[in-house]
C-alpha cells in the first residue's frame, strides 16, 4: 500500500484541532500525620506559603511549612475526625475574613465565623487577613488625637490616631481596664473598634460583651476572640483578621482603633505552633521569627495620606508581663516596634492608684504632636509637678518636719495631682472636663483640700460645671483650645466652685 504524507498530516492536523484537552486540575494531597492541630501533606507540590487548603469535612488549614517532600499546615478547627490518608486539596486563596458594615457589633471567630448566635455574617465583601502593610509615601505623620478618656493618658501619655501604644503589666492590673474604657469613649468620635480577644476565658469574652453592650459601644464595635480553648492557630491568625477588618474600614477614609488583647498569649500559640512544625526554637523556644510575628501586624497600624482619604488604624496592643519582667523576649520586641508604651505596675495597683500607671516611665513617642492645645498647656506643669514629686518622695519618707516650704509645697501639690489622676472604670471624661479639673489641679486650688477628699471634689466639681457651665466644657472638647478668655472663665467658675464647698 501506499502511503500518502499530506494525508496523514492532515488528519493529524485535523485531530490535533479538535482536541481540546479539559482536564479540572485540581491538586490534592495525602496526609501523612496529624495531630496536636497540626498535619503534614504529601502531593501538594505546587501549594503557596500561606494559602488556605481544605480538609474532609469542611475544615480550612493554612500551608505554613514548605518542605522538600511534604508541607506542614496547621487546621482551623477540630482535628479529631482528621486522619492519615485523608486527601486534601488547594483552594489557591489565602485566608480572608469576612468586612464592612456586615461586622459591626458582632462577635465572631478568627475565622470571622458568627460566635453570638445572630445568624450569619450577611457580608458580601471580604478581605485578605495578611497584607503588606501601606508604605511610607501612602502615610503621614499621626496628627490628630485619640482621646480615652482618662485623664492620666489624655495629659501625658497622649495617642494619636494612627499609632501604636503598647500596654503592658501583669495580670490584673486593669490592661483590658484601660482598652474597654477607650472603646466606650469613643461613642461619639466616629472611630470604629475591633477588640481582639485572644487566649482569653470565653467568660471573660463574654463580660467585655456585655459591658460594651451596656454602654451602648457594641454599636461601633466588633469582637474578634480566639480563646484558650481553640486551637493554637486561632489563636495565631486572631490578630491579622482583626487587623483586616479595621483596613477595610480605614482604606474607606475611616477612623479605626484595634486592640489585641494580649499579643503575649498570640506568641505562645505561635511558639507551639512553631515547635510542632518542627521549627528550630530559639531564645525562650519561640521561633526565630516571632519579631516579625508582631512587627508585621503592628506596622498594619496608620495614618495614611489625604490623597489615600486620610483614615487610620490605631492599635493598642497588649503585653502581660511575669512579675514585672519587662525585659523578657516578648515584652522587649514589642516595646521596640510600638510608638511608645503605658507601664501598669501591680504596685500601684494596690496601693489604690488605678488606673496604676507609672507614668514616670511611660511614654508616648508620637502623640504629642496631636495632642490639643488645651491639653498641652496643662500637661507641661502637670509632668512636670509629678517628677519633682517622685523624687521628693524619698525623703518624705522620714518626716516633712525639716522640710523647706517650696519642697513641702511641692509634696502637696504632688499628692493632690496623684489622686487626682486616679479615675473609676468605665467613667471616661470629656476633653473639657479633664482639662478643667486638671487645670485646678496644677494651678494650685486644690492644694488646701484634704488629699482623702481630692476625688470627691472632682466629682462635685464635674457636677458643678455641667450644671452652670456645659458650654464652657463643650467649648474647651470641641475647639480642643483653652483661650486666654476661656481660661479667665474656667478660673472664675473654679472660684466659685471652691466658695460653695467647705474643704
Ligand atoms: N481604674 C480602675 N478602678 C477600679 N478598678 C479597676 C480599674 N481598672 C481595673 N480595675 C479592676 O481590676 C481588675 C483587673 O483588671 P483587668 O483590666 O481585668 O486586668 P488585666 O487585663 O491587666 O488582667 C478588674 O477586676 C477590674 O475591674
Ligand atoms: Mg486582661
Amino acid at each position: 500500500m501506499k502511503l500518502r504524507p499530506e494525508e496523514i498530516s492532515s488528519v493529524l492536523s485535523q485531530e490535533l484541532q479538535k482536541y481540546d484537552r479539559d482536564l479540572g486540575v485540581e491538586s490534592v494531597g495525602t496526609i501523612l500525620q496529624v495531630g496536636d492541630g497540626i498535619a503534614r501533606i504529601y502531593g501538594l507540590q505546587d501549594v503557596m506559603a500561606g494559602e488556605l487548603i481544605k480538609f474532609p469535612g469542611d475544615i480550612f488549614g493554612m500551608v505554613l511549612n514548605l518542605e522538600e517532600n511534604s508541607v506542614g499546615a496547621a487546621i482551623f478547627g477540630e482535628d479529631t475526625h482528621i486522619k492519615e490518608g485523608d486527601q486534601v486539596t488547594r483552594t489557591g486563596r489565602i485566608a480572608e475574613v469576612p468586612v464592612g458594615d456586615a461586622v459591626i457589633g458582632r462577635v465572631v471567630n478568627a475565622v470571622g465565623q458568627p460566635l453570638d448566635g445572630k445568624g450569619p455574617i450577611a457580608s458580601t465583601q471580604t478581605r485578605k487577613i495578611e497584607v503588606k502593610a501601606p508604605g511610607v509615601i501612602a502615610r503621614q505623620p499621626v496628627k490628630e488625637p485619640l482621646m480615652t478618656g482618662l485623664k492620666a493618658i489624655d495629659s501625658m501619655i497622649p495617642i494619636g490616631r494612627g499609632q501604636r501604644e503598647l500596654i503592658i503589666g501583669d495580670r490584673q492590673t486593669g490592661k483590658t481596664a484601660i482598652a474597654i474604657d477607650t472603646i466606650i469613649n469613643q461613642k461619639d468620635s466616629g472611630v470604629y473598634c475591633f477588640y481582639v480577644a485572644i487566649g482569653q476565658k470565653q467568660s471573660t469574652v463574654a463580660q467585655v460583651y456585655r459591658t460594651l453592650q451596656e454602654h451602648g459601644a457594641m454599636a461601633y464595635t466588633t469582637i474578634i476572640s480566639a480563646s484558650a480553648s481553640e486551637p493554637a492557630p486561632m489563636l495565631f491568625i486572631a490578630p491579622y483578621a482583626g487587623c483586616a477588618m479595621a483596613e477595610h474600614f480605614m482604606w474607606q477614609g475611616k477612623h479605626t482603633l484595634v486592640i489585641y488583647d494580649d499579643l503575649s498569649k498570640q506568641a505562645n500559640a505561635y511558639r507551639q505552633l512553631s515547635l510542632l512544625l518542627r521549627r528550630p526554637p530559639g531564645r525562650e523556644a519561640f521561633p526565630g521569627d516571632v519579631f516579625y510575628l508582631h512587627s508585621r501586624l503592628l506596622e498594619r497600624a496608620v495614618k495614611l495620606s489625604d490623597e489615600n482619604g486620610g483614615g487610620s488604624l490605631t492599635a493598642l496592643p497588649i503585653i502581660e508581663t511575669q512579675a514585672s519582667d519587662v525585659s523578657a523576649y516578648i515584652p522587649t520586641n514589642v516595646i521596640s516596634i510600638t510608638d511608645g508604651q503605658i507601664f501598669l505596675e501591680n504596685d500601684l495597683f494596690y496601693q489604690g492608684v488605678r488606673p496604676a500607671i507609672n507614668v514616670g516611665i511611660s511614654v508616648s513617642r508620637v502623640g504629642g504632636s496631636a495632642q490639643t492645645k488645651a491639653m498641652k498647656k496643662i500637661a507641661g506643669s502637670l509632668r512636670l509637678d509629678l517628677a519633682q514629686y517622685r523624687e521628693l518622695q524619698a525623703f518624705a519618707q522620714f518626716g516633712t518636719d525639716d522640710l523647706d516650704a517650696s519642697t513641702r509645697r511641692q509634696l502637696t501639690r504632688g499628692a493632690r495631682l496623684t489622686e487626682l489622676l486616679k479615675q473609676p472604670q468605665y467613667q471616661p471624661l470629656t476633653l473639657g472636663q479633664q482639662v478643667s479639673v486638671l487645670y485646678a489641679g496644677v494651678n494650685g486650688y486644690l492644694d488646701e483640700v484634704p488629699v482623702e477628699k481630692v476625688l470627691d471634689f472632682e466629682k462635685a466639681f464635674h457636677e458643678y460645671m455641667g450644671a452652670g457651665n456645659a458650654d464652657l466644657l463643650k467649648g474647651i472638647t470641641d475647639t480642643g483650645d483653652l483661650s486666654a478668655e476661656t481660661e479667665e472663665r474656667l478660673k472664675a467658675a473654679i472660684v466659685d466652685f471652691k466658695a460653695s464647698v467647705a474643704y
